[in-house]
């Protein structure tokens, strides 16, 4: 018998991966970061075959991992966590520098590291990055932010693509709904009325499509 709660006790922390090709640039949230040696180090992240992050390092082999502190805006984890870098410009509303063209983010994190992919091991629904390390900078000695802290202090949830996903946790979620049409969010968490309880004539405030139109994201 396998109860996921166990995996509730592994500790965890939170980052950011973020890589670009010559036209476009993706980052999600990870919390599956583990340095593997010491000497010439290398890590392993591992990521959704999904996410579209994946897709991207895959093509451009180098990515940089942001290691996100506990002063990170929760809505950096929204969008890096919860949409996809092939619906959204995730950078919009960032502050990042380029590293060799790859974005690495200004705010939220204590440093980040530059790597290169040496191998990747395909594991069902995800691939395991092995990373080589070729650059690094410390920015802030913040406390790094972790898994435990990000769901008892700022409440955050987990979605299905995160290895770490319990179908419990997104049922007490409050649900997010998309306008599949033009990207508008509906956040019941937000709203006065539940998305479920709007009137079946109600439509999209941004471009006026019907609420069989939206989809939910969480
Ligand atoms: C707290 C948290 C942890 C996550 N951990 C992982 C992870 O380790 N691996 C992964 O593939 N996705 C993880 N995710 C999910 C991705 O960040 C999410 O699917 C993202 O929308 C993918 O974006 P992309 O399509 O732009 O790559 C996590 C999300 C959150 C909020």
């Amino acid at each position: 018998m396998i109860d996921k709660n166990v995996f509730k006790k592994l500790s965890y922390g939170l980052y950011i991966i973020t890589s670009s090709n010559e036209k476009e640039k993706a980052g999600c949230v990870v919390n599956t970061v583990t340095q593997i040696t010491s000497n010439n180090p290398i890590l392993a992240i591992s990521i959704n075959k999904d996410n579209y992050t994946n897709k991207i390092i895959k093509e451009s082999k180098k990515l940089i991992i942001n290691i996100l502190s506990e002063k990170v805006k929760k809505d950096v984890i929204t969008t890096f966590g919860f949409y996809s870098s092939k619906d959204i410009d995730k950078f919009a509303n960032v502050d990042y520098e380029l590293f060799e063209g790859i974005p690495a983010l200004n705010e939220g994190i204590n440093g980040y590291i530059v790597g290169e992919v040496i191998s990747i091991t395909s594991v069902f629904t995800h691939d395991i990055f092995l990373v080589k390390v070729i650059s690094t900078k410390v920015i802030n000695n913040d406390d790094s932010l972790t898994y435990k802290y990000y769901q008892e202090n700022m409440k955050g949830t987990s979605p299905k693509k995160a290895p770490t996903y319990i179908e419990e946790e997104i049922k007490s979620a409050k649900p997010i709904y998309r306008c599949t049409i033009c990207g508008h969010i509906y956040d019941d968490s937000k709203e006065s009325i539940p998305f479920a309880s709007l009137p079946d004539d109600w439509k999209c405030p941004v471009c006026g499509v019907g609420k069989d139109n939206f989809e939910r994201i969480n």
